[in-house]
């Protein structure tokens, strides 16, 4: 028979880096529960339509007493939760107080070009950038983080990002679960790298091949949370601020949840699901019923997304994870307060209407092809071998290039609808389009899934898959991104820009 550290040692990524540097034999005791943070929740309309941001360096101790330097918006890590009204507009005066550049990019908010934060908008150190938000969309879960061309991700993974919601009065009507911090949670998901209780940026090649990740799980900020939730039905504001990985979450009882809400807003009605894949960049709302009183957790799967070989290393560490029953990591554990069940609280079963755009008034199809070139390693941009730029295959491009702020790559005219096609190479990419909300056509020729369904902004892809576009935000001061959202790859010249005018 094969020793516990046979197998384990065997399926251990060699030379991995930071990235998976603990071989499972060495896993230390899980750290201490502790209560889940609550971000605080800033109301615009409370705050007259004027909110400020500060981008801030800080320390934060993930562990007590274990300090790590961390940036966040108005505190040391991440950022507070804001509320924008449908119909409002609203003034977020940002100010870095940082030593480098950074940019405030909202993610899922249609608003034009020039103030959607994106690499165009940097934020000089000492500066201010007083965008006005013309907020016209409907309810929904929405993500802010910096946007800072090359360091987006090592700015994110430090800390800059946060959590933005849009509210709307067909919204109230539903009486859905509405009480901030109790019954309504915004939970921001994010694996990242602890060393001695201290956070590390992972390194190396693997972590720009992969994304960075890590062998900790925090909810807003929070290392192995707990939740003390009312016995009655919740509703979690899920959003991936990983910088690389997916979530497959379920709970440990598998217990069944309604998904109600896509990245662009609520759904036409509520989806019975048990699990959810849930990608870099991408939101959903669910509601989840505590009203049994039992203790449960939130977990999620392996992450398997990973190119050729190590993928299929990975596979091989999660069949012997499986093997230890150790397959699913908890990531929130609910401990419903004690006291009577509220009564059965009825699940809507219709949510909202939306208008349908159709297909056939597509004018153009556009392909756009996900790279990870294998080749990128003998040269190029970001290359192991130092070829310098231009001297190889880019590693990270989109359709053969890769990203140059000098460079538009599409121009699309305002209110077109179009189709877009979207593929990746070697491993599932999240895809994210800004400025618009689209629907999925298709998934490799065939019909979309169940968790297809809705307005979406980012999309998992690998196989193609088909995209109904309409774009109905301007872009002509400044383009649009649309990129992968493993920050790594985005970093490294995964995404493109694109105007509309
Ligand atoms: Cu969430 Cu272009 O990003
Ligand atoms: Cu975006
Ligand atoms: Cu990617």
């Amino acid at each position: 028979m094969l020793s516990r550290r046979t197998i384990l040692t065997g399926a251990t990524l060699a030379g991995a880096g930071a990235v998976v540097a603990r071989p499972l034999w060495q896993a230390t005791a899980a750290p201490e529960p502790q209560l889940l943070k609550v971000p605080d929740l800033i109301d615009a309309r409370k705050e007259g339509q004027s909110l400020t941001l500060k981008v801030q360096t800080g320390t934060t101790a993930f562990f007590p007493d274990q300090e790590s330097p961390t940036l966040g918006y108005n505190g040391s890590y991440l950022g507070p939760v804001i509320r924008l009204h449908r119909g409002d507009d609203v003034e977020i005066a940002v100010t870095n107080a940082l030593t480098e550049d950074t940019t405030v990019h909202w993610h899922g908010l249609l608003i034009p070009g020039e103030v959607d934060g994106g690499p165009h908008q940097l934020i000089q150190p000492g500066t201010t950038w007083r965008p006005v938000l013309s907020v016209r969309q409907p309810s929904a879960t929405l993500f802010y983080h910096s946007h800072m061309h090359d360091r987006t991700a090592e700015q994110v993974y430090s800390g800059l990002a946060g959590v933005l919601l849009v509210t709307d009065d067909d919204e109230k009507a539903l009486g859905l679960p509405s009480e901030y911090g109790v019954d309504d949670l915004p939970l921001l998901l994010q694996d990242r790298q602890f060393e001695d209780g201290r956070l590390v940026l992972p390194q190396g090649m693997m972590s720009l091949m992969m994304g960075r990740r890590g062998d900790t799980l925090l909810v807003n900020g929070t290392p192995n949370p707990v939740a003390h939730v009312p016995r009655r039905l919740a509703r979690l504001r899920l959003v991936n601020g990983s910088n690389a990985r997916i979530f497959n979450l379920a709970f440990s009882d598998d217990r069944a949840f309604h998904w109600i809400a896509s990245e662009g807003g609520l759904l036409e009605r509520p989806v019975e699901l048990r699990s959810l894949t849930l990608a870099p960049g991408e939101r959903a709302e669910i509601l989840a019923d505590f009203s049994d009183g039992r203790t449960v957790a939130l977990e999620t799967g392996p992450d398997l997304n990973m190119p050729m070989m190590m993928g299929m290393q990975t596979r091989l560490r999660s069949f012997a994870s499986d093997l230890l029953g150790r397959s699913r990591e908890h990531i929130l554990r609910f401990e419903p307060r004690p006291g009577a069940a509220a009564a059965k609280a009825a699940i809507p079963e219709r949510l909202v209407t939306r208008e349908r755009v159709d297909a056939a008034q597509a004018v153009r199809r556009r392909r756009f092809v996900l790279n990870m070139g294998m080749g990128g390693m003998m040269g190029g941009r970001g290359s192991m071998m130092g070829g310098g730029q231009g001297s190889g295959m880019a590693m990270h491009a989109i359709n053969g290039r890769a990203f140059d702020i000098a460079r538009i790559d599409e121009q699309v005219r305002l209110g077109d609808i179009e189709i877009w096609e979207a593929s990746g190479e070697m491993m599932a990419h999240p895809f994210h389009i800004h400025g618009v909300h689209f629907e999925v056509l298709s998934r490799d020729g065939g019909k979309p899934t169940v968790r297809d369904q809705g307005l979406r902004d980012t999309v998992l892809v690998k196989e193609p898959v088909e995209l109904l576009v309409r774009f109905t935000q301007p872009a002509t001061k400044a383009p649009f991104m649309y990129h992968c959202h493993i920050l790594e790859h985005e970093d490294n010249g995964m995404m493109g820009q694109f105007t509309a005018g």
